[in-house]
């Protein structure tokens, strides 16, 4: 297991004055007093994905309890069917609404731009989860909270390029495409890789385990199974690959070498097992940043505007062995 990206660059918690008050509000017996101490509490809308697969359940689950744990109100809007249009409707609720604050995953990394000046208009702070907005204009957010997928796809490569000095065959699956994660995978991956590598085939399996397994047996037979490498940009594709090079009649981490991105459990196992090869984790577990980031904003602090969340990589069953008896996802 090896750390490789900058150690998290979380701002110390600064206790607002907002929650002081709310915690002095209560009585001595620790209920809320009649003073309407409630009205003190926080109210955070959150624009969410919604169910996508075991990273983003973790992630979602994360915040969801860290919000609960800080006492502040999270209001859950999650995309409906991965729809962005969903998410702008949720997301002008939430400003005409009067939130204190928002988080937002987008399913989308465009086309936000109107939302968030209404959002600035309301003085209402955004903050960014995941997912960052594409133009990148900083001014119209707060703050983004993610593991750095530049770095990460970056220490795949160097991985690759270690594995395979004398070159070979790679395809990558990618995510949906034109999603800020997605191209910042490929930005990493693309500056890092030995060109003695050929990719011979990039194709988005939209995060899906069924879909990377019918993209990459096709990938397969088109090239005669000549292919060395799989890069899927998460663990689920990745997963997907394996079974397609079972059927194949090869063998995972043997004929055909499987890198992945998240580092969810069932990866972990995977590699354990020798079915992949590399698992880069994108730690989904930042709800807790995410809360000190909005009290700091709420209460018109200064905030990082990049908030690099520490990630690590697993290059070997040892390493995932050593790893999942205490893995939190
Ligand atoms: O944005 C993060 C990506 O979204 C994860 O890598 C993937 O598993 C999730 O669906």
């Amino acid at each position: 297991m090896r750390t490789f990206t900058p150690l998290r660059k979380i701002a110390a918690l600064a206790v607002t004055g907002m929650f002081a008050l709310s915690v002095s509000a209560c009585g001595a017996s620790g209920s809320p007093a009649d003073s309407g101490s409630a009205s003190e509490q926080l109210t955070v809308g959150f624009v969410a994905v919604g169910p996508e697969g075991g990273w983003r359940t973790a992630n979602e689950e994360n915040i969801k309890e860290a919000f609960k744990n800080a006492d502040i109100e999270l209001k859950y809007a999650p995309a409906t069917n991965g729809d962005q249009n969903s998410q702008i409707t949720a997301f002008t609720s939430f400003v005409d609404e009067g939130v204190d604050a928002i988080v937002l995953s987008a399913t989308e990394a465009t086309g936000w731009e109107s939302s968030l000046k209404k959002a600035q208009e309301a003085e209402i702070p955004v903050v960014l989860l995941d997912r960052g907005i594409e133009p990148n204009d900083e001014s119209l957010y707060t703050s983004l909270i993610a593991p750095d997928n530049v770095g990460i796809s970056t220490a795949a490569a160097e991985w690759a390029n270690k594995q395979f000095p004398d070159g070979g065959n790679y395809v990558v699956l990618e995510g949906p495409p034109g999603l800020s994660v997605v191209n910042d995978r490929n930005k990493g991956w693309d500056a890092t890789v030995e060109s003695s590598l050929k990719k011979v085939g990039s194709q988005s399996a939209n995060w899906s385990t069924e879909e990377a397994k019918s993209v990459f047996e096709t990938m397969l037979k088109s090239n005669n199974n000549d292919i060395q490498l799989v890069f899927a940009q998460n663990d689920e594709m990745g997963l997907g690959a394996v079974q397609a090079v079972e059927e194949a009649g090869l063998t995972p981490g043997k004929d055909v070498k499987i890198i992945t991105i998240d580092g969810t459990k069932n990866a972990l196992t995977a590699l354990a097992e020798g079915k992949l090869s590399f698992v880069a984790e994108y730690n989904p577990l930042f709800g807790e940043d995410a809360v000190n980031v909005v009290k700091k904003a709420v209460a018109g602090e200064s905030v990082e505007k990049n908030i690099v969340v520490k990630s690590v990589t697993f290059d070997s069953p040892e390493a995932a062995k050593a790893a999942l008896p205490d893995r939190k996802y």
